[in-house]
């Protein structure tokens, strides 16, 4: 794909999807606003309902879902953009108020902190239980099957959320992953599974249409990070390079230097993956200008920035100052 900027949207929950977990009717024109950027990575798209963890999160798993979404990709392409859809099972984090069933994660292992109110209560996380071994390949299934559908409903590509503290970062850390099958146990084992998942997608895609977005920095979610880690995050990413994939997407809320990397979380991943990255963490148009200058990453994702400025292209490229994100600028979508 040649894009026309280095502006990527970062992927922002809006928690506005219908009582069928469609996105919304206003979903269309919130990213159609955006499509100058040089590529839209969608809000996480539940794979699953079983996955559901918080309010009104849309989904790509049912016929319905796909023609939704039809909608906004078509919206996008007519203003001249591309979108990839965000694939996303949150693991440990869904919650059976939502999913009716219990979370499933790589091990039994409780995030105590993160809670959430959901009609006047509050919900607080549940214990997980692991995945059997038999069943970790319908999971995987389950990510090919919404690759398929985001093909179908007209995205240009898929971007596998592993970042964030969700089911596949899950996989990947030691604290979540008490495992002693062949997806836990050693370095190896606990990157199989995402790379289970970005095969499954690849076979629907094939070449350059599949992203993977990675927190190397255990910062969200309850994630704790364990000596060993950092192992597994450059297995996973030496492991990658012989696969086709589009790019390595940084999640992380700043993008500064964490002692237990030894490095930025963009730097870290730069470290072990000469593929196209973005970046992405707390940067202005100035400093991240600074850092594609320096090939720090080639690409830069704007959350909170475009959130608050849909015209965010033209303004970083017309020096227009930008508007600040504030509380209300979430409030303020459709
Ligand atoms: C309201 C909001 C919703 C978010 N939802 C997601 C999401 O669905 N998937 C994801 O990977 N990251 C999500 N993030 C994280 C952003 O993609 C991004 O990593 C973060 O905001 C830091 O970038 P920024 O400083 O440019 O905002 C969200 C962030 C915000 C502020």
């Amino acid at each position: 794909m040649r894009l026309p900027n280095r502006v990527v949207l970062a992927p922002c929950t809006r928690n506005r999807a219908t009582a069928d977990l469609s996105p919304s009717a206003g979903a269309a024109d919130y990213y159609a606003a955006r499509a100058e950027a040089g590529l839209l990575v969608t809000e996480a798209i539940l794979i699953t309902p079983d996955a559901q963890g918080y309010l009104d999160t849309p989904g790509l798993f049912l016929e319905s879902h796909t023609t939704a979404w039809s909608v906004v990709t078509r919206a996008v392409h007519d203003r001249g953009g591309r979108i990839f859809a965000q694939l996303w099972h949150t693991g440990r984090i869904s919650h059976s108020h939502w999913s009716k069933c219990q979370p499933v994660s790589a091990s039994a292992v409780l995030d105590p902190v993160l809670r959430r109110q959901a009609g006047g209560n509050t919900l607080y996380n549940e214990m997980p239980r692991a995945l059997r071994s038999d069943e970790v390949a319908g999971v995987v299934d389950l990510f090919r099957l919404a690759a398929q559908r985001a093909l179908d409903a007209g995205f240009d590509g898929v971007e596998i959320h592993g970042a964030n503290g969700y089911l596949i970062e899950q996989f990947l850390r030691q604290h979540t992953n008490r495992r002693d099958d062949e997806w836990g146990g050693g370095t190896a084992a606990r990157a199989r599974f995402a790379l289970e998942v970005v095969q499954a997608c690849l076979g629907v895609w094939g070449p350059g249409r599949v992203g993977l977005r990675l927190s190397p920095a255990a910062y969200f979610g309850e994630m704790q990070w364990r000596s060993g880690d950092n192992e597994t995050y450059a297995h996973l990413l030496q492991s990658l390079r012989s696969l086709p994939i589009a790019y390595v997407h940084t999640g992380v809320v700043e993008d500064k230097f964490y002692s237990e990397l030894g490095a930025t979380s963009s730097g870290f991943l730069r470290q072990h993956w000469p593929g196209v990255l973005i970046g992405n963490g707390g940067y202005s148009p100035e400093s991240a200008a600074q850092q594609v200058t320096q090939a720090a990453f080639d690409l830069i994702a704007f959350g909170k920035l475009f959130l608050a400025n849909p015209d965010l292209v033209p303004r970083i490229f017309s020096g227009v100052p930008l508007q600040p994100y504030t509380a209300e600028t979430l409030q303020s979508l459709r």
